[in-house]
């Protein structure tokens, strides 16, 4: 204490600094103990431990018993410090990551050594049960929040889980992000809109059921469908939140297969995954509602023969998952087993944008790109322009559920160089339909993106594509030959 030599104070408490310590210490405990006291009667949060109880158990609650007051309704939102937020890079958002995390996380950090990294809008999140049923790992999922209504969603939704869902609440560890002109509702007036039954004692194993619920009573007239969702943002934030080696990177409404963590975690410990630049793709099926989940690989191809599953997105964005070549991954090692690599994506790939896992080294999404259109592919161009190669895995997958079409999404038009000057000059504004004018508007972005990623490369896109080419056949070459 160098600072601190002459007065009186100084000295007292250079002599007395472990008596001081010690004393701030117990009147903490002694605080948490009387704050737990109060906020945990009546009914004492049961968290089942240890690690090894991790398991698909999906009629499991954690504790069937309790039951929501008024007052518990009042509690909502939980204390969370608004001011404390971190602002990205253009100050568009603040970023509040371990809102609430999974109650296993530091024993999985330590465990695991894959993560999955998925992000999703508050409408959209229903599906994160069955994606923690499934994976069986870590899980960081990153939420963005528009207004406080629904922030007061994602507390009843969360509310729900945990009491639900052993493994959600073992296993999920939830990020925030908001608008930066956020208005926090820390003390809501009106706690009747919260009292409404049954969301305290709704039935278990229907989350898409309860969040609707709560959808219709807390934003009856529902999410503005035309608002700017920060997809980039959420994804970087899930990212860097899994501090596990390697990071599965999805969108909350894929649901991997059964056991994905541990699958991925014998393939990575296997010597077939040691590339520093290598990035796995999962391939992922849409699958018609009424199919049951596919219990293997097999069973997934003989959904696709029978018209019950297909590529994703194939009606909507073929491109997106083409170069990943479904046909050729239904002819290689289609028996269950070990997680393999089935082949090499073509290098030829275009507008690619698969949901894949590797070291999070790999470049970070850019968050210029803001709602639909070119927010993956431009990240994947981006890797494979500065080294990396996309391999696929078998037999592992992902699913989807529902067969999309375009009726409701529109793949985005791509345009010249002089009709994007066109459009350019007459502003951003391309028609009624949010998701393609949002296209439109990335692709304006995109352009930007690739030539500045050139330049940055110092190196034309024709010369990149050639060499690229040249380096990756002969890649899968060695990788038929080897
Ligand atoms: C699921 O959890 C319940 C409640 O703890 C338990 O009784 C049941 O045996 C579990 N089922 C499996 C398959 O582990
Ligand atoms: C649940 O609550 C009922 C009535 O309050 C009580 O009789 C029962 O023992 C409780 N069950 C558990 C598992 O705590
Ligand atoms: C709550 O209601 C009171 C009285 O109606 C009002 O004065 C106050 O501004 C309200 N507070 C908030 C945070 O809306
Ligand atoms: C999950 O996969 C691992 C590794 O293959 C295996 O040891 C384990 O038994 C599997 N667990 C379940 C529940 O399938
Ligand atoms: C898939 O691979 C097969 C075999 O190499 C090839 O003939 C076919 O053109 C590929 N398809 C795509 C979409 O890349
Ligand atoms: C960029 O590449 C060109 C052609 O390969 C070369 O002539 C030029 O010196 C490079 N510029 C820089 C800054 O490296």
């Amino acid at each position: 204490m160098r600072w601190c030599t002459s007065n009186f104070i100084c000295r007292f408490l250079h002599r007395h600094t472990l008596a001081i310590s010690a004393f701030f210490i117990i009147l903490v405990c002694v605080n948490q103990v009387l704050h737990f006291k109060r906020s945990a009667s009546p009914t004492c949060y049961q968290i089942v431990s240890p690690f090894i109880s991790i398991q698909s158990n999906h009629t499991h609650n954690v504790n069937n018993n309790r039951s929501f007051s008024s007052n518990d309704a009042k509690a909502i939102p939980p204390a969370i410090h608004w001011s404390q937020g971190r602002l990205d890079n253009r100050r568009m958002l603040k970023i509040y990551e371990w809102v609430w995390a999974g109650s296993l996380w530091e024993e999985l950090m330590n465990r695991f050594n894959v993560c999955l990294a998925t992000q999703g809008s508050i409408d959209r999140i229903a599906s994160i049960g069955e994606v923690s049923e499934k994976w069986l790992g870590p899980i960081s999922l990153a939420v963005y929040i528009r207004t406080s209504d629904e922030w007061i969603i994602l507390n009843l939704f969360n509310i729900y889980m945990q009491r639900c869902s052993a493994l959600f609440t073992q296993t999920v560890s939830i990020h925030v992000a908001v608008p930066v002109n956020y208005e926090p509702m820390n003390s809501p007036n009106d706690s009747s809109r919260f009292e409404f039954s049954p969301w305290y004692d709704h039935p278990c194993g229907q989350p898409s059921e309860f969040l609707s619920l709560l959808m219709k009573k807390l934003l009856p007239d529902g999410i503005d469908q035309g608002a700017l969702y920060p997809q980039n943002h959420m994804r970087n934030i899930a990212r860097k939140t899994c501090t596990t080696s390697w990071v599965f990177m999805t969108d909350v409404d894929i649901i991997p297969r059964p056991n994905s963590s541990l699958l991925l975690q014998e393939f990575y410990e296997s010597p077939s995954s040691k590339c520093s630049k290598c990035a796995f793709v999962i391939p992922v099926y849409e699958l018609e509602r009424s199919a049951r989940y596919p219990e293997t690989k097999r069973q997934l191809i003989d959904y696709a023969n029978s018209g019950l599953a297909r590529q994703f997105h194939l009606k909507i964005y073929r491109f997106g998952h083409w170069a990943t070549n479904y046909s050729m991954w239904v002819s290689t090692y289609i028996e269950e087993g070990p997680v393999q690599i089935s082949h090499m994506v073509d290098p030829r790939m275009n507008h690619y944008e698969p949901f894949y896992v590797s070291s999070d080294v790999i470049p970070a999404h850019d968050e210029r790109f803001i709602g639909y259109g070119f927010t993956r592919s431009s990240q994947v161009l981006e890797a494979r322009v500065t080294g990396w190669k996309f391999l696929v895995l078998t037999p592992i997958f992902a699913i989807h559920w529902g067969l999309q079409t375009p009726q409701s999404l529109r793949q985005p038009i791509l345009r010249t160089p002089q009709q994007i000057a066109q459009i350019r000059m007459r502003g951003y504004s391309f028609g009624a339909n949010p998701r393609k004018s949002q296209n439109s508007h990335n692709h304006i972005v995109y352009t930007d993106f690739v030539a500045e990623l050139m330049a940055k490369k110092n190196i034309s896109v024709a010369r990149h594509r050639k060499k690229s080419i040249q380096q990756q056949r002969k890649d899968l070459r060695n990788l038929r030959t080897g």
